[in-house]
This record gives C-alpha cells, sequence and structure tokens, in this order.
C-alpha cells in the first residue's frame, strides 16, 4: 500500500520531462533577451522606434520584422540603400561594402549591423553616405 501512495504521488516520466523541456525552453528565450541589445532607431521621418536585437540579428532584419518601412534593396551590405548612422553604441558590420573608415565615422548598413551594445541609430539617406565616402576617398 504504501508503494502504491509513493507511485500515486510522483508525476509520471513524460510529465517530469515535459515540465524539465519547457524550463529549458524557458532559460533559452530568458538568455536570449538577456543578450539583446535595445536599439532606439530614428527612421527618415525622424520617428523613433525601439527594437530589441539579438546578437544574432540584423538591425534591419528585426526593423522588417516589426513592421517598420525601412529603406533596402540587396541585404547584401552592396547597395548602400540601408545606410544609417551610428550616433551611441557599437555595432559589428561583418561582410558589408562600407570602408573600416566610414565604420569608424560612425556610418552603417543595417542590413549587415549585428548591435553589440545598446545603441542609438538614425537611419540616412544613401547620398550622405556616398558623400561621406567621396570625402574619404
Ligand atoms: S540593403 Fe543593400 S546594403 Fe543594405
Amino acid at each position: 500500500m504504501q508503494c502504491a501512495l509513493q507511485l500515486a504521488a510522483a508525476p509520471p516520466a513524460a510529465a517530469r520531462a515535459s515540465t524539465s523541456g519547457r524550463r529549458q525552453q524557458a532559460a533559452a528565450r530568458r538568455a536570449v533577451a538577456a543578450r539583446a541589445a535595445r536599439v532606439e532607431l530614428q527612421d527618415l521621418d525622424g520617428t523613433m522606434h525601439v527594437l530589441e536585437v539579438a546578437d544574432d540579428e540584423t538591425v534591419l532584419d528585426v526593423a522588417l520584422d516589426k513592421g517598420l518601412d525601412m529603406p533596402y534593396d540587396c541585404k547584401m551590405g552592396v547597395c548602400l540603400r540601408c545606410s544609417a548612422k551610428i550616433e551611441s553604441g557599437k555595432v559589428e558590420q561583418p561582410g558589408g561594402m562600407i570602408s573600416e573608415e566610414s565604420q569608424a565615422q560612425g556610418y552603417a548598413l543595417m542590413c549587415v549591423a549585428f548591435p553589440k551594445s545598446d545603441c542609438k541609430i538614425r537611419v540616412i539617406p544613401e547620398g550622405e553616405l556616398v558623400d561621406a565616402i567621396m570625402e574619404i576617398a
């Protein structure tokens, strides 16, 4: 009888595994949220938006997922349509076509910009980046 009560009180193995899986998923979501950068993004109209961008996401992808109207074309760091200026914070831009000098001046391409800290980013007309590139060259 005592043995039967112990069996009745213990959750079935499948339920224990399910609870464990949910805990692991929740921990994974918390870990992603903890790594997400807060990005304050000013669009071409001057409207400010706040995005949470995980370290494996680009600013452009998160903005588009949120339904924001952003300028872009190639999404490969080539066309310069998604030009932006980093007002504060740090992004990495692997594979983008703008020079290190331009990046050092704060220019970025949102389609290849992975925030590495909280950032303030201003979307700029692509002509502004082209002018800056011509001044540097
Ligand atoms: S969309 Fe072409 S450079 Fe970003």
